[in-house]
């Protein structure tokens, strides 16, 4: 190879490296915080205790599921906008069917704080375990 050549591979490979470098990250940031190994911020501990009081007994106490799919494999697959959708309207599947959501005033304005729940559930930043809420 003529060293022309090399030089202007190495060139490119530098510009590569360089942008991969400086791009902004635009990943979606956590929409909770886990402390300690399971300390949740208030906001995802409200969504954990309002996904007890009206989802565990169907999608089992820490959502990983029982007559109801397993909503931290179901939050790695679904966007947040099917989420909010599929509470509202509830869901006749091939697996059962979940009743709507939407006159329940709790669960609607709670969808956010139980979208945080389950995403930390989702991403395994939260086990099968019972949380906290962290202490500030
Ligand atoms: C009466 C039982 C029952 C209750 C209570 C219940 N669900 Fe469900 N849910 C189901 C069943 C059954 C399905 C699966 C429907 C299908 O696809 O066959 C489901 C599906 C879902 C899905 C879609 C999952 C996917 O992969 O598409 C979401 C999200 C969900 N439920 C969230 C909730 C939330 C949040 C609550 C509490 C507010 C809740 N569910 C309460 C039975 C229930």
């Amino acid at each position: 190879m003529k060293l022309t050549s090399k030089l202007i591979m190495l060139a490119s490979a530098a510009a590569l490296i360089f942008t991969a470098i400086t791009s902004p990250v635009y990943a979606e940031q956590a929409p909770y915080t886990v402390t300690n190994g399971n300390e949740l911020d208030a906001e995802s501990y409200k969504g954990f205790k309002l996904f007890r009081n009206w989802c565990a007994r169907c999608h089992g106490t820490y959502g990983q599921g029982m007559v109801g799919p397993n909503l931290a494999d179901s939050l790695n697959v679904i966007t947040k906008k099917s989420f909010f959708n599929t509470v509202k309207n509830g869901k006749a599947g091939t697996i059962g069917s979940m009743p709507p959501w939407k006159t329940n005033v709790k669960v609607m304005e709670g969808r956010d704080h139980l979208y945080s729940y389950l995403k930390a559930r989702a991403d395994g930043a939260i086990g099968v375990e019972k949380p906290k809420k962290a202490k500030k």
